[in-house]
């Protein structure tokens, strides 16, 4: 029983690892469906794209934390973790206002994934496990950046948008 209280925090911590991996493909699948839409917003397409870049390098740093903890990353455990169904609902390509709809969403998500690698430095910390801690820490500021852009693009994309709309033009990707 003993044994098992001292398991429990190394238990959870690899259940946030596993859970930060499946939020990262949910990520990638979430940026690969705009960049390839993305036609009128040049700046944040690259951004994005950049992003997008950046998220599958972050994937595969948690795969990595997660070797040298003798875990097997399993595409069935991440499966059954049920993140998929809620984010795979910021997904707005029918709407007339997608970019803008897309543009809080990715904030909304950027915020999420914040949450998630400091949640998982704690941990790290708490186990005692630095090299998991650096990873997370990396993780973290591209993260933080990447809000941060978005952040001060929200009022920019929003009158482009409209000026796009004004003027009679494509303005929804
Ligand atoms: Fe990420």
């Amino acid at each position: 029983m003993g044994k098992l209280i001292a398991d429990e925090p190394r238990m959870f911590y690899i259940t946030g690892l596993h859970n930060a991996h499946a939020m990262e493909t949910q990520a990638i699948q979430l940026l690969t469906r705009q960049v390839e839409r993305l036609e009128n917003y040049p700046e944040l397409e690259a951004r994005l794209r950049a992003h997008l870049e950046e998220s599958k390098a972050q994937r595969t740093r948690l795969e990595e934390v997660l070797q040298t903890l003798d875990e097997q990353h399993s595409a069935l455990k991440e499966a059954v973790l049920g993140l998929g169904g809620n984010i795979a609902a910021l997904a707005h390509t029918a709407a007339s206002d997608e970019i803008i709809k897309n543009t809080l969403a990715n904030y909304m998500f950027e915020h999420f994934e914040i949450a998630a690698y400091k949640s998982l430095i704690a941990m790290s910390e708490f186990i005692g496990h630095p090299a998991g801690a650096a990873a997370a820490q990396a993780s973290l500021r591209e993260e933080e950046a990447m809000a941060a852009w978005i952040d001060e693009r929200i009022g920019t994309t929003t009158t482009i948008f409209l000026e796009r709309v004004s003027a009679g033009e494509t303005a929804d990707h």
